[in-house]
């Protein structure tokens, strides 16, 4: 993970949409043709775009007001317990039409791009009905037509339990294994399913039914775990063979054991737990020395982590999990690429690849992480078109 392949003064070579060939300036100077458009980076830093592995980027409404009771004191368990928290997202998101929904979608998509991300996993899970789940899953689709970002669809149904179902939790369990899993499936809506197993959520019996049902439809599998307790998610991942085991702020040394054992890669939040005023960040170190291919990714979203900044996540992971900088690209880039099974497609400049890349103002990549709150890119390209959003083109 700390390898990067630097090319000083490099240059690549891209055709229609895709990169024909990588190098230094030397090696590449004599494909240049006449009928060649010639893009000087100046000696900026030229990187992969991010692959923001776990993000719930289309809801309606924000929870500003939450936000003020949690700087008073109020904690995130205690607003969702009366009814708050993502049930409040919840009614919100019910209430929007889809075109309501792609509108704010297709602001949080300009802020993706604007930060250097080009491709993002978009959970849905703030509708909790079949129409609704739909109608998110429908958005995301949508916005990866209309948008320059790349949107890879996950069916998060089971992100809560909604409360019209909450005396009676078993029901929504079959409604989303025989009604929900079956309509996603059936109209190709999602990759992957992720289920929110945690203390007053999905129990670990819960969530493997259905996990199970998921795979049983061809998703693949993600999920929630250990995030606000140690409540057996990672070893639940390890046991279903889950793609990746997400958050992990509680996992233990057994935990990651199994994780590795298992292969299942970790998605690591330290934008949530920033966020939510917590201090208990993942084993990152750890994990690492097991030998887990770590992923970074931004957990955007109205409540927990409301930043779609792959960069202050790379800020966080160096101050706070001690990841160095050149760990934090790996787990910003390639490790999520091949998380969301488009290792050979996006996450690195090779030939044969997307042309999905940034040119930061940076000279140094390590400048990513250390200067944190600015937004580096200076232009952002996705399937080698320039697509920086107006007002990098002015910079
Ligand atoms: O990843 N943990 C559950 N889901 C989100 C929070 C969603 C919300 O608060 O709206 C998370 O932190
Ligand atoms: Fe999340």
């Amino acid at each position: 993970m700390c390898e990067l392949s630097i090319i000083e003064r490099g240059a690549m070579f891209i055709t229609g949409e895709r990169i024909a060939q990588v190098g230094s300036l030397a090696e590449i100077d004599s494909l240049i043709g006449a009928e060649c458009e010639v893009i000087d980076a100046g000696g900026r830093v030229v990187m992969p775009g991010f692959v923001d592995a776990h993000t719930h980027p289309v809801f309606a409404g924000t929870r500003t007001g939450e936000f003020e009771e949690r700087a008073s004191g109020a904690t995130y368990q205690e607003i969702a317990a009366r009814g708050g928290g993502i049930q409040s997202t919840v009614r919100s998101t019910r209430r929007a039409t889809l075109d309501e929904l792609v509108a704010a979608g297709r602001r949080y998509a300009n802020w993706f791009l604007r930060t250097g991300t080009t491709t993002v996993e978009a959970k849905s899970g703030y509708g909790l009905t079949v129409e609704d789940e739909l109608k998110i899953l429908r958005a995301f689709r949508v916005l990866d037509s209309e948008t320059a970002l790349r949107y890879v669809p996950t069916f998060l149904g089971a992100h809560d339990v909604p409360t019209e179902y909450k005396s009676r939790r078993e029901e929504y369990v079959s409604l989303l294994v025989e009604e929900m899993l079956p309509q996603v499936a059936a109209e190709k809506l999602a990759e992957y399913c992720d289920v929110f197993c945690e203390e007053k959520v999905f129990t670990p019996d819960e969530s493997r039914k259905i996990l199970s049902a998921a795979r049983s439809h061809g998703l693949g599998l993600r999920m929630h775990a250990d995030q606000l307790s140690l409540s057996g998610g990672a070893k639940l991942a390890a046991e279903l063979g889950s793609v990746t085991a997400d958050h992990l702020e509680h996992t233990d040394a057994e935990g990651i054991a199994a994780l590795s054992s298992a292969k299942v890669q970790p998605v690591l939040l330290p934008g949530s737990v920033y966020a939510l005023g917590s201090s208990r960040y993942p084993a990152a170190r750890e994990m690492i020395e097991a030998g887990l291919a770590v992923v970074l990714a931004t957990d955007f979203n109205p409540g927990s982590s409301p930043t779609p900044a792959m960069t202050m996540v790379l800020s966080l992971a160096s101050t706070q999990m001690k990841m160095t900088p050149a760990e934090s690209i790996t787990a910003a880039t390639i490790n999520p690429a091949y998380s969301l099974n488009r290792g050979g497609q996006i996450g690195s400049i090779e030939p044969g690849k997307l042309a999905d890349f940034v040119i930061h103002d940076c000279d140094d990549y390590r400048e990513l992480a250390y200067f944190f709150g600015i937004e580096h890119p200076w232009r952002v390209y996705a399937s080698g078109k320039d697509i920086s959003p107006k007002f990098l083109i002015d910079a």
